[in-house]
């Protein structure tokens, strides 16, 4: 089943890459980005995924320190084939939304949990992406913030997040650190510290604690992270 819906998805690719007369221009950003993501979860088996991880320590050390109860509202940013929701569904975090710009990876994960998820295919730069989505208790993004290098998507990015985000509500955030990679999944990326995440927040947000991880791919090479958690006060 999963198989097909590839293989439908591959083909809509290839027939629009072929029809393609040149006109970049009149592609959007977001298009691009949907078929750059789709690719990449076509292309490689979930475990072999350049951000596949089975061990949630590092999320769980901060996911702990958040009062969540368990009927609270949790969105997971481009989650992908993740399996961070089946690690919080079984801790009893039972109303959570997984967004992600493709739709490949978003089909993977109605396969693996169906009805137990919310789910959202659509770029979480754009407005209405978040339209049904209710107001959060927490935000979790891993390795999705830092692809956005330009100062406009960064804006737009925060400005979603603020306004899902309830006064008490808390940010996660695990993005490539400092000394990380300059790239993920072929593209650029911003790396972040603490003191960048809270420039972009702002003083509403208080942090609450960040650490440093290194993160082994499948193909044992090193990925610095800076994993952080912020709570709003206002
Ligand atoms: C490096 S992967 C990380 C996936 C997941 N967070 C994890 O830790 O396994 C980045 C994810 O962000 C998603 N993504 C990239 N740009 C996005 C955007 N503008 N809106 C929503 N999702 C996006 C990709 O499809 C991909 O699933």
């Amino acid at each position: 089943m999963i198989k097909k819906v590839k293989e439908a998805i591959m083909c809509k690719l290839e027939e629009k890459n072929k029809s393609c007369c040149g006109s970049s221009h009149l592609v959007n950003q977001s298009i691009l980005l949907k078929e750059h993501w789709d690719k990449a979860y076509l292309k490689s088996p979930e475990s072999k995924l350049g951000w596949y991880e089975e061990d949630f320590s590092n999320s769980f050390r901060l996911l702990d320190q958040c009062e969540l109860n368990s009927s609270d509202p949790v969105l997971l940013v481009g989650s992908g084939t993740s399996r961070l929701p089946d690690h919080m569904l079984n801790r009893g975090i039972s109303k959570l939304w997984v967004l992600d710009i493709s739709e490949v990876a978003i089909q993977e994960v109605k396969h693996r949990l169906g009805e137990k998820l919310n789910y959202r295919v659509g770029d979480i730069l754009q407005p209405e992406t978040m339209v049904d989505i209710p107001q959060v208790q927490l935000w979790f993004d891993r390795a999705v913030l830092h692809f956005f290098t330009k100062k406009e998507d960064q804006d737009k990015y925060f400005i979603q997040l603020k306004e899902k985000v309830n006064i008490g509500g808390y940010v996660i955030f695990a993005e490539f650190s400092l000394d990380g990679a300059e790239k993920c999944s072929g593209l650029p990326v911003l790396r972040y510290n603490q003191t960048m995440y809270q420039d972009c927040l702002g003083d509403e947000f208080k942090l609450l604690d960040s650490f440093d991880h290194t993160y082994y791919m499948p193909s044992g090479d090193p990925r610095p992270y800076n994993y952080s958690l912020y709570q709003r006060l206002a």
